[in-house]
């Protein structure tokens, strides 16, 4: 099979002398590892190993629509373990191909669509009113608020009655799925039995709407997922509910480190705060900027799943390639100074699938881009409404707002500290 290839760009082949293992170099250069490999090879991909396979890492518009054609990769096999359990899981819609990922998938797209992730979005705001309210006086993160707020506003929007899930005892568990996903041993270990208890709960929420024990509203997610049906006509067993339930709930916590990073660029660009107060459209390109900007996911991996040759290079069946997300971000063949905080950049901007992929890249409907891109923004969005709001909510103390590169998942070192106003 032959991709769509292109010879526009000068820097388009592999680097293709295979370097000893690179893992602990990854581990070292975090989100830069990437970026500093193209600069030194001067190409847009090379291959190296990482945790002992071949990998071939890219990078850049055309490699982003090469890895997001759904027949090249599976995600299959492509992560550790350690990372696959906390953020996927056997079954779930991302380890799905073909007819049977596109049939799940459009389930997650129909209760993602432009109505649910604006019904999300109010949830969340209520919840900012009633933290801010609680917290009046005290000091604490953006991030760990934005955890509190958003399991509040993910187990309202599911249509889960209360008493049938406590948010004070979801918000840790899910929020530590993506924090300990890049790390190994105990930690990681931690995480993965509190994420078995969080599947048991949903086990038994979703047995009792199934069962009819427990009252849902007709077409909530809730119901929606109790009552999937897949491809073939047969109902996914509920293991396999459970886990797409956590697929909702557990990136809906994750959208906590953009809150923390969008109060970050507030801070770091205070001369926004005026504008975005009564524009929406500014709200829109600063949640935008915040996206691309910065560091979230560093890089999703893949596994060839039918040969293809792509800039002149074999990919053949079973080679592990990996996107690097954050390079892509800040390629500067698609984005100029992109080291530079600039939400105007999106006033031009023409929507581009390979472009902008801190969610990923391609056709949400046939790959595996993120199916919660527009509820992202609209919590995104929401929050900057709440953080703008005159009076403002809260004030930024004295703290360290850097952000190491190193560590992944990223976030400013002192997790975004605010004061909330009396
Ligand atoms: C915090 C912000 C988010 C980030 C950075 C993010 C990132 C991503 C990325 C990079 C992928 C592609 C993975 C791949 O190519 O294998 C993905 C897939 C996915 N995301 Fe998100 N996501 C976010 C929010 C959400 C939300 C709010 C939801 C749902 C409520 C969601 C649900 C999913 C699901 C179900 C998939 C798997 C799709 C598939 O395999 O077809 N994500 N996400």
């Amino acid at each position: 099979m032959d991709l769509p290839q292109t010879t526009t760009e000068p820097t388009s082949y592999v680097h293709d002398r295979e370097t000893a293992d690179d893992s602990l170099a990854f581990l070292r250069d975090g989100y830069a590892y990437g970026t500093r490999r193209f600069e030194r090879f001067g190409t847009d991909a090379f291959r190296t190993r990482l945790l002992g396979r071949p990998t071939v890492v890219v990078h850049g518009r055309e490699a982003a629509a090469m890895f997001y054609d759904p027949r090249s990769m599976t995600r299959a096999g492509a992560i550790p373990t350690s990372v696959a359990h906390l953020l996927q899981d056997d079954g779930s819609v991302q380890t799905l191909e073909d007819a049977a990922h596109d049939h799940r998938k459009a389930a997650f797209l129909r209760l993602l669509g432009d109505a649910e992730a604006a019904r999300m979005a109010e949830a969340s705001g209520r919840a900012w009113a009633a933290a801010a309210a609680r917290e009046a006086g005290r000091t604490r993160s953006l991030y760990d608020l934005g955890v509190e707020v958003l399991t509040r506003a993910a187990l309202e929007w599911t249509g889960l009655p209360a008493g049938s899930a406590d948010p004070r005892r979801l918000a840790g568990p899910l929020a530590e799925m993506v924090d300990a996903a890049a790390r190994v041993g105990p930690r990681n270990w931690i995480a993965r039995l509190r994420r078995r208890r969080v599947e048991r709960w949903a086990e038994a929420v979703l047995g009792m709407v199934r069962d009819g024990e427990l009252e849902v509203p007709a077409g909530s997610p809730i119901s929606v997922v109790a009552g999937l049906h897949d491809h073939d006509g047969s109902q996914p067993p509920l293991d396999i509910a459970a886990v797409e339930l956590i697929n909702l709930l557990r990136p809906i916590v994750a959208v906590a480190r953009y809150v923390a990073f969008t109060g970050h660029a507030l801070e770091r660009h205070p001369h926004w705060r005026e504008t975005l107060r009564g524009d929406a459209a500014a709200r829109h390109r600063f949640v935008q900027e915040v996206r691309r900007f910065y560091p979230f996911f560093p890089v999703i991996a893949g596994t060839v799943r039918r040969g293809f040759t792509w800039r002149e290079h074999e990919f053949e069946v079973g080679k592990r390639v990996v996107l690097d997300l954050y390079a892509t971000n800040h390629d500067e063949r698609i984005w100029t100074h992109p080291g530079r905080f600039d939400p105007d950049r999106f006033i031009t901007w023409v929507y581009d699938p390979d472009a902008l992929v801190p969610q990923g890249g391609g056709d949400a409907a046939t790959g595996h881009r993120c199916p919660g891109e527009g509820a992202t923004i609209a919590l995104m969005e929401r929050f900057l409404e709440f953080a703008t709001a005159d009076p403002a909510p809260y004030t930024v103390p004295p703290q360290d707002l850097r952000i190491s590169l190193r560590r992944i998942p990223a976030l400013p070192q002192d997790r975004m500290l605010v004061t909330l106003a009396e």
